[in-house]
């Protein structure tokens, strides 16, 4: 039976702006703006259909390999648009909030991002969750060190202690992954959290993904059985 609804968490693996930029002979960073651009015109979709969380995979903990002028491109970009769009998601009563390491960013940006997470944190529209400096393995050791922490021990560690020391413990788990670009793997993305996230993956290049793009995504979905490991069902 398809399940016919709308997913409450949506999770996007944004990929495919340097191809797109590279295409046309522009930096990469222009297709990271213009990588922007379409996470605005999803958010505003999603907002619309129905979701209640919004994820999107920025920078993860591997991203920092890349050029040093294209990881100062994205942290300008974040720097720059974090406030800006805040501003925009708080208007229509959105909540943003981000996954990943606190230790390694730019000290301009971490502001900008907690600075974000407190403006809105009273806001009971779209969760909007932006993961920077995340990576889903990364996510576990951090659990692992926290419960360490506290004292507990072994006989006590559980999923759910797992799931309770995850970055977001409160949002649901993403029930759907969307990834662009034709690339069909996670990479490293809602590693714990993901266990049981249906997977869509589309050809388009991150920059074009439009409305109707998240349209046939979420459309997808709803076609969708989703046992979660329980056996066949009626
Ligand atoms: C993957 O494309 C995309 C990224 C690593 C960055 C995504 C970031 C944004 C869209 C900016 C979000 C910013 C704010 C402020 C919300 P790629 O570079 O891996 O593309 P490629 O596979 O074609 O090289």
């Amino acid at each position: 039976m398809p399940n016919g609804s709308v997913p409450r968490h949506v999770a996007i693996i944004m990929d495919g702006n340097g191809r797109w930029a590279e295409k046309r002979h522009l930096p990469r960073v222009l297709g990271h703006r213009k990588g922007v651009k379409a996470l605005e015109r999803v958010v505003e979709r999603a907002d619309a259909a129905g979701v209640e969380y919004l994820s999107a995979y920025a920078f993860s903990t591997e991203n920092w390999k890349r050029s040093s002028a294209e990881v100062a491109g994205l942290m300008t970009l974040f720097g720059r648009y974090i406030g800006k769009k805040t501003a925009a998601l708080k208007a229509r009563h959105g909540r943003i909030r981000f996954a990943g390491r606190r230790d390694r960013l730019p000290l301009s940006v971490l502001r900008a991002l907690e600075a974000a997470e407190e403006s809105t944190k009273d806001e009971t529209g779209l969760q909007f969750i932006l993961c920077v400096d995340y990576g889903g393995r990364q996510e576990v050791v951090d659990a692992v060190k926290k419960i360490i922490t506290s004292g507990v021990g072994a006989d006590a560690v559980t999923e759910e202690l797992l799931s309770a020391h995850m970055y977001l413990p409160d949002a649901p788990d993403p029930d759907l992954i969307i990834r662009t670009s034709g690339e069909e793997r996670l990479s490293n993305f809602w590693l714990w959290t993901g266990a049981y996230s249906e997977l869509y993956f589309t050809d388009t290049l991150w920059p074009d993904f439009d409305e109707a793009a998240l349209d046939a995504a979420l459309a997808s979905y709803a076609g969708r059985q989703r046992r979660m490991g329980g056996g066949t069902g009626a």
